[in-house]
C-alpha cells in the first residue's frame, strides 16, 4: 500500500453528514474518505491506493473516470442542463430509450426513466398493479418477492424485500406482500462453479402460495436473478425459467430486478439474456450510467405498454407515476456516452470471457481454513467464512486486511463479495484472491 502522509484530504468535520446505510458512530471514529478514482482504482484520503473489487457498488461497470463519459455530461450542460419529461420533452430521453431497447431482451421494448434502483422497483411493482387493473384485473393486487432479497430502500422495495434488519424498524409495510424462499442450499451446492445444480425445485414456492393466496390477488413476483446483498447467491440451473413458467401458468406479472446484473455484469447486457429467461417487467440503474449521475429505467413489454395506451381506454395520463428527474438530459447523455463504451470496448460480453479465469482463482481458495463455501459466475464472486464467535468478525478481519493491502472488497458479514469493473485485468484478478487469501490465513485460530 502506498501511503502518502502529505495527502490527507480529510473533512475537518463528519458530523452533519447522516450517512446512509452505514454504523455512523463507528465509521466516524474510522472513517474510509475516498478521494479521488482512476480506471480500477480510488485513492482514499491517506493518500493510499486501493484496487476496486466492487465497481463501487455494482455499478462502475466500465471502471473509474471515463473522459468521454465526462466529456457528454459537459457538453449536454453547455446545450441544456435540465427540461422536465411531465407532458414534456428532450431529445436525450427519447434518444436514449431508443438506444438501450436495443441491448435488451426484444419483447421489453419500452422505458420508464427513474433516478435510483429503488425508484425502478417501486415503479416496476406500481406498472405491475396498474396493469392489472386497466385490464379489468383490479383484485391482483399481491406482490410476492423472496426472502433475502434486496430491492432497494423504498417501501415498495422492501415489503418485497426479504432482509429482515431492512424492514424491521419500519413498521407493517404494504399489505398483502408474501415471500417464496431463498435459493440458497449450501449442504447441496457447497463450491459451485457457475451455477448451482441444486435447487430449481424451490421456484415451487410461488405455487403454493397461489394455493394460499388465489392466483387472481397475485400482480407480480419481483426476483433477483442472482441475489446480491442477501449474499451473492446464484440462481439455480433451470430455477429462473421454473418460476417463468409458473407466472404464465397463474396470469403472474414476473419481474427481474436487475439493477446489479444489469449492463454486462453476467456477461450479456442482461441476466434475462445470459438465462434465456425473459421477464415482463425490468428494473435497471447502476451501471446504466456507469455510476457518473444517477438513473434507473424500467423496461416493459410492448403488451403492457399498449395496454395502457389502449385508444379505447379513458382519455389523458396513462400513468400517475413520474419523477421530476425521469429521463433528465445531462443523465441521459451520461447514459447515451456509457452505452458507446460498453459498445466499442466488447463489455457486455466481456465478463463471459473471464468466467474460467475467474473462477479458477476464486475455488483456489478452497481448503483454506474457514471457508465454507466460494460461489462464482461471470465477473461476481463470494466467499463465505465461517462465522467466528461474532457474526461478521472474521469477515470484517480479511476486508480490512484487503484494505490494508491496497483491495478494497465488500465485506457482508462474514461474505466477501466481489463485483469488480468489466475492465479489470487477468493480474488483477489474481491480485484480488491472491489478497484476500493472504488475509485469511491471518485469521487467529479457533472463536
Ligand atoms: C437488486 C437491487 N435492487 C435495487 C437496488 C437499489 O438501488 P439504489 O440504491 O440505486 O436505489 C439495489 C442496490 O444495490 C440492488 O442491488
Amino acid at each position: 500500500m502506498s501511503t502518502n502522509p502529505d495527502h490527507n484530504l480529510l473533512p475537518d468535520d463528519l458530523s452533519a453528514f447522516w450517512m446512509p446505510t452505514t454504523p455512523n458512530r463507528k465509521f466516524k471514529s474510522d472513517p474510509r474518505i475516498m478521494v479521488k478514482a482512476r480506471g480500477m482504482y480510488y485513492t482514499d484520503s491517506a493518500g493510499s491506493e486501493l484496487l476496486d473489487a466492487a465497481a463501487g457498488l455494482w455499478c462502475v461497470n466500465a471502471g473509474h473516470y471515463r473522459p468521454h463519459i465526462n466529456e457528454a455530461i459537459a457538453a449536454q450542460l453547455e446545450e441544456i442542463d435540465f427540461a422536465h419529461s411531465f407532458n414534456a420533452g428532450h431529445p436525450g430521453a427519447f434518444r436514449f430509450a431508443s438506444r438501450l431497447v436495443k441491448h435488451f431482451p426484444d419483447t421489453l421494448n419500452h422505458v420508464f426513466f427513474t433516478n435510483s434502483g429503488s425508484e425502478s422497483v417501486d415503479t416496476a411493482l406500481k406498472m405491475a398493479i396498474a396493469w392489472h387493473k386497466a385490464r379489468g384485473d383490479g383484485s391482483r393486487q399481491r406482490l410476492i418477492g423472496r426472502q433475502r432479497a434486496y430491492h432497494g430502500m423504498g417501501f415498495g422495495g422492501i415489503s418485497v424485500g426479504g432482509l429482515v434488519k431492512n424492514r424491521s424498524q419500519f413498521g407493517p409495510l404494504l399489505p398483502g406482500s408474501d415471500h417464496i424462499r431463498h435459493t440458497h442450499d449450501v449442504e447441496r451446492n457447497r463450491f459451485s462453479r457457475g451455477l448451482p445444480a441444486h435447487g430449481a425445485e424451490r421456484a415451487d414456492d410461488l405455487e403454493s402460495l397461489v394455493e394460499l393466496h388465489g392466483a387472481e390477488t397475485i400482480a407480480a413476483v419481483i426476483v433477483e436473478p442472482v441475489t446480491g446483498a442477501g449474499g451473492v447467491i446464484m440462481p439455480p440451473e433451470g430455477y429462473l425459467q421454473r418460476l417463468r413458467d409458473l407466472c404464465d401458468k397463474y396470469g403472474i406479472l414476473l419481474i427481474f430486478d436487475e439493477v446489479i446484473t444489469g449492463f454486462g455484469r453476467l456477461g450479456a447486457c442482461s441476466a434475462a439474456e445470459r438465462f434465456g429467461v425473459v421477464p415482463d417487467i425490468m428494473t435497471t440503474a447502476k451501471g446504466i450510467t456507469n455510476a457518473t449521475i444517477p438513473l434507473g429505467a424500467v423496461f416493459v413489454t410492448a403488451q403492457i405498454y399498449d395496454t395502457f395506451m389502449d385508444p379505447e381506454a379513458a382519455p389523458g395520463i396513462e400513468l400517475n407515476h413520474g419523477f421530476t428527474y425521469s429521463g433528465h438530459p445531462v443523465a441521459c447523455a451520461a447514459g447515451l456516452a456509457t452505452l458507446d463504451i460498453y459498445e466499442q470496448e466488447g463489455l457486455f460480453t466481456r465478463a463471459a470471457g473471464l468466467q474460467d479465469l475467474w473462477c479458477d482463482a476464486a475455488l483456489a481458495l478452497q481448503g483454506e481454513a474457514f471457508v465454507d463455501d466460494i460461489r462464482c459466475f461471470a465477473l461476481i464472486g463470494a466467499i463465505d467464512l465461517e462465522p467466528g464467535s461474532t457474526p461478521g468478525e472474521r469477515g470484517d478481519h480479511v476486508g480490512r486486511y484487503c484494505y490494508e493491502h491496497g483491495v478494497w472488497v465488500r465485506n457482508m458479514g462474514d461474505t466477501i463479495a466481489l463485483s469488480p469493473p468489466l475492465v479489470i485485468t487477468e493480474d488483477e484478478i489474481q491480485r484480488v484472491f491472491d489478497t484476500i487469501r493472504d488475509g485469511i490465513r491471518t485469521l487467529p485460530a479457533g472463536g
